[in-house]
């Protein structure tokens, strides 16, 4: 495993609670760089609240968000904003793009809004739909791009700023087994390459294949934690 001692995500005694309902009570966790986290759980067990503590796109009622080293859950709104940008990806069951923004724009827009100028921006949106083996689609409306190639285009978003950290939640969760598989050798491809990754998912292949780390969720809690070896060899790059 190619983990550091960094911690990327620390979670202290983090409760979240909407009206009488207990979504997150109080979850401690810690995220080293590298790690590859697979989050599972049954429905409505809280993963995605977890999920949006981290990119900082709700806050807790109690406890303490720290990620990439920064206590998030003190920063103001615009704050919060700048450094999701910065430093979070998140890649998304429906993959959230632009529609009236062509696949290399949706990619470009992430940079641009962080102050990449244009030039540069849509040069890097395209080294990584290059990379991501989706160049020639770049002109490509996302209305006519097949469900994977969207999702290939929400990851290229997502690495855009080159994040500490890429979240995603149900990343194959639109996509049929297929085409699920290659977001899966996609995502693993990254960790590999040090991208600290964490996933919340139904898909026990996505966990199977990628997760260094395995947390099982119900009821707003961690009830089982287990470190893996992944099932395939490390290919050398
Ligand atoms: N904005 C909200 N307002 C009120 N209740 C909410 C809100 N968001 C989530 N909840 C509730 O919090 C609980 C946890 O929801 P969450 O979306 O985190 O579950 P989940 O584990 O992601 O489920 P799934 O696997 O179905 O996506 C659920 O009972 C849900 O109804
Ligand atoms: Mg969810």
């Amino acid at each position: 495993m190619n983990a550091s001692e960094k911690k990327v995500v620390r979670l202290g005694s983090v409760r979240k609670t909407f009206g009488d309902l207990t979504a997150l009570d109080g979850v401690s966790l810690e995220i080293r760089e590298g790690e590859a986290v697979a989050v599972m759980g049954p429905s409505g067990s809280g993963k995605s609240t977890l999920l949006n503590m981290v990119a900082g796109l709700d806050r807790p009622a109690s406890g303490k968000v720290e990620v990439d080293g920064e206590d998030i859950s003190g920063m103001g709104e615009a704050a919060l904003a700048r450094f999701r940008r910065r430093r979070i990806g998140m890649v998304f069951q429906f993959f959230n793009l632009l529609d009236d923004l062509p696949a290399l724009e949706n990619v470009a827009l992430a940079g641009r809004l962080v102050g990449v100028p244009a030039r540069k921006a849509r040069a890097r949106a395209l080294e990584l739909l290059d990379e991501l083996g989706i160049a020639d689609r770049g002109d490509a409306y996302p209305a006519v791009l097949s469900g994977g190639e969207r999702q290939r285009v929400g990851v290229a978003r997502a690495l855009m700023n080159r994040p500490a950290l890429l979240l995603a939640d149900e990343p194959t969760g639109a996509l049929d087994s297929a085409t699920g598989e290659q977001v899966i050798d996609l995502l693993l491809d990254l960790n590999r390459k040090g991208q600290t990754l964490l996933l919340v998912t139904h898909d026990e292949r996505l966990a199977a294949r990628c997760a260094t780390r395995l947390i099982e969720f119900r009821d707003g809690g961690i009830v089982g934690e287990t470190a893996r070896e992944r099932s395939e060899p490390w290919i050398a790059r």
